[in-house]
């Protein structure tokens, strides 16, 4: 009988620590309201850690981040078609840090400069490449960014 309801009290624990998984992610951090400052954007977006390896399929995406349109990185050399649009992203982590990489992918007008080309993955403002099916959305999730920041955080050399 006691651990009937041992069991039961479980039960409940877990359907709560299920619950608030849910609650972090209402808890991203909307597009509008990111914090950039100088030295990037140094809160997470969603306070969740991001994952390199789901940071890696959404960089090599053709769907989602699609980086290799523009980015050559030799970590992926047996992935086809490496772009030359933007600067090859070897030792990225080198140049700059995981708040500065966080600007850049969540915003590049903000992180990088006002008129590059790169599309803000975490914006409303995607800029001249917007395509239609994106407006009023982002390209990525607030975790999706974490995700590739923490992929892009591994690019060291
Ligand atoms: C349409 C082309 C395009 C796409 C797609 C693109 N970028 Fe970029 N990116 C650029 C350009 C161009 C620059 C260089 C800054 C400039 O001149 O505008 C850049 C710069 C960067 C930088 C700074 C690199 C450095 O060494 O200074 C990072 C980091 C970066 N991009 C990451 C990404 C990631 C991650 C993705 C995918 C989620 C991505 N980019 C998708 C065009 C692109």
């Amino acid at each position: 009988m006691r651990w009937a309801k041992l069991l039961a009290t479980m039960a409940v624990a877990s359907a709560f620590a299920g619950a608030s998984c849910g609650i972090s992610v209402a808890a991203d951090v909307a597009p509008g309201d990111v914090q950039f400052t100088d030295d990037g954007v140094a809160v997470s977006l969603t306070g969740v850690a991001g994952n390199p390896e789901e940071g890696a399929s959404v960089f090599k995406d053709r769907k989602l981040g699609n980086c290799l349109a523009c980015h050559a990185n030799s970590a992926m050399s047996k992935e086809l078609f490496h772009g030359d649009v933007g600067p090859a992203l070897d030792g990225v982590a080198d140049r700059w840090d995981v708040a500065q990489l966080r600007a850049i992918v969540t915003d590049s007008k903000k992180g990088l400069s006002e008129d590059t080309v790169m599309p803000g993955f975490y914006s409303l403002n995607v800029g001249a490449h917007l395509d239609e099916k994106f407006a009023g959305k982002t390209i990525l999730s607030a975790q999706q960014v974490e995700d590739v920041v923490a992929y892009l955080a591994t690019l060291k050399e």
